[in-house]
């Protein structure tokens, strides 16, 4: 499956469900948000003008909701490649008053001019989306390459190999259970959501991953059966690019020093 695909499994029947069904398969989905933006603001620094990069933002924006509210000056670039899940987002944003404070771009974080421009991002429910550990390496060079040096990530999603955590497997499925569907319909809700899935195998491999995109070592801060949720800060080496994978349209950028440019 390419990382394009991971992106259509979230099609309108998907979208519609979206708000409602992530609040039951991840059980704290407001708390790990809340967690997040306090997470950023605690590095950021409360009462800041930053720009935050919100990679995966459909289905209802909430890391924008949730940090907008508690630092009204921050402004976001939200990116989602999947039309009906961005569609929500923008709908949510506008009811919060929040679209005026957030650029759309429907479609992927290499579309972005290659400049390390923003003070902090967030990847929150898509890593394990993305098969293999090329695609997960990829995108997180591309969000490190827009990152100031030192800027903070919020990673979150689910981890460890679901066939090899049979216990938190049959829990995730009681949590359905606890929402009174059946038995057939508790199959059909797993059935989808481990459908095309691939998460890291573990914490150390998380970290492994975060390391091969110039992130510094994750400070983990949110925990719910497979998911966990981490910041890691951009490393504030000047050198080399980790990768030239991320090299792909980085012409020279006007009136920033040769170190800040990928
Ligand atoms: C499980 S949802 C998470 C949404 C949101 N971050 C949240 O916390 O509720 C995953 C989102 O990632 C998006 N996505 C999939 N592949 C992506 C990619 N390569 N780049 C950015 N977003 C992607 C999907 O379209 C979907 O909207």
């Amino acid at each position: 499956m390419l990382s394009s695909d991971a992106a259509q499994k979230f099609n309108p029947a998907r979208a519609d469900e979206y708000r409602a069904q992530s609040r039951i398969a991840l059980a704290g989905y407001d708390a790990c948000h809340e967690l997040a933006a306090c997470m950023l603001a605690a590095v950021v620094g409360p009462g800041t003008s930053a720009h935050v990069l919100v990679v995966g933002a459909g289905g209802g924006a909430q890391e924008i909701i949730t940090a907008g509210a508690l630092e009204p000056a921050w402004r976001f670039t939200a990116v989602d490649p999947s039309q009906p899940m961005m569609d929500i987002a923008i709908a949510q944003l506008q009811q919060h008053s929040l679209l005026g404070r957030t650029d759309i771009h429907l479609g992927y974080v290499d579309d972005l001019p290659n400049v390390r421009h923003f003070a902090a991002a967030t990847l929150i429910g898509v890593l394990h989306h993305l098969p293999g550990d090329a695609a997960k390496r990829h995108i997180l060079h591309s969000i490190a390459a827009r990152l100031m040096p030192g800027a903070p990530l919020i990673l979150a999603g689910n981890r460890y190999a679901y066939a090899d955590q049979p216990i938190l497997l049959a829990a995730w499925g009681e949590r359905w259970r606890m929402q009174k569907n059946t038995p057939d319909e508790v199959q059909a809700k797993l059935g989808n959501i481990l459908q095309g899935a691939d998460p890291p195998a573990s914490e150390e491999a998380v970290a492994a991953l975060l390391a091969a995109a110039g992130f510094e070592r994750p400070t983990w801060f949110f925990s719910s059966l497979f998911w966990g949720a981490c910041l890691a800060k951009r490393a504030s080496n000047e050198g080399a690019p980790p990768s030239s994978v991320i090299d792909k349209d980085g012409g020279p950028e006007m009136g920033l020093p040769p170190s800040w440019r990928q």
